[in-house]
């Protein structure tokens, strides 16, 4: 998948990650358990969690294998979170997560718009889906704003490692091309 060097919306811009990004990130986000606590991944312990974490992104972005990107505000640069996701032959599962002083202010779906249009914008990708957890009200709130339609609840279907190890429901949401 191509990946756009950029987005930018009205408050924010969007680009992919180099390894530089590792301590901003440290330091806003990926420490944090309350902004973990429906992600995939588990708190970084470490600047090293984090380096690790970006490689992998850098790698899998360069291959076309993922769309990464950060969320900084274009008022003053400030790193606000991520917004990315792995493509599956024709279609794209992504995520996103922000800072905490950077919730309840619309980001997330403004980046969220941003990169659904973006990632439409390559004729390969059919469909983009996203899941979240049953619980996650905002997430879920987040995914209706920027266009994707609930298409069901999958039961017992993904294991959130900061919610134990029992797999849990989660509500899928998607967007497709006519
Ligand atoms: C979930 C998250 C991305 C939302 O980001 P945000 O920038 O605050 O989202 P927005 O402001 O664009 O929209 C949030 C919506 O959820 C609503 N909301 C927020 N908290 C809520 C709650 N506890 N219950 C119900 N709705 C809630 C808001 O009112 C808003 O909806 P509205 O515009 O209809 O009022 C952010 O909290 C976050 O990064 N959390 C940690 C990471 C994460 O959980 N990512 C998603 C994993 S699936």
């Amino acid at each position: 998948m191509q990946l756009a060097p950029e987005i930018l919306t009205e408050r924010l811009r969007l680009r992919p990650p180099t390894e530089t990004d590792a301590e901003r990130i440290f330091a806003r986000y990926g420490q944090d358990p309350l902004v973990c606590r429906y992600m995939s991944w588990t708190p970084h312990r470490s600047i090293d969690d984090t380096l690790a974490f970006l490689r992998r992104i850098v790698c899998e972005n360069a291959q076309g294998s993922s769309a990464g990107y950060l969320i900084f505000s274009r008022e003053t640069d400030q790193l606000f979170g991520s917004v990315g996701g792995a493509v599956q032959c024709m279609r794209m599962q992504f995520g996103y997560c922000l800072a905490r002083d950077a919730w309840g202010q619309g980001f997330a779906t403004e980046a969220a718009r941003a990169f659904v249009a973006a990632v439409f914008e390559n004729p390969s990708i059919w469909r983009i889906q996203a899941f979240c957890d049953v619980e996650h009200r905002a997430s879920a709130r987040v995914l209706e704003k920027s266009g994707l339609t609930f298409e069901g609840t999958l039961r017992r279907y993904m294991v959130l490692p900061n919610l134990g190890d029992t797999p849990r429901d989660v509500h899928c949401y998607a967007k497709v091309c006519a």
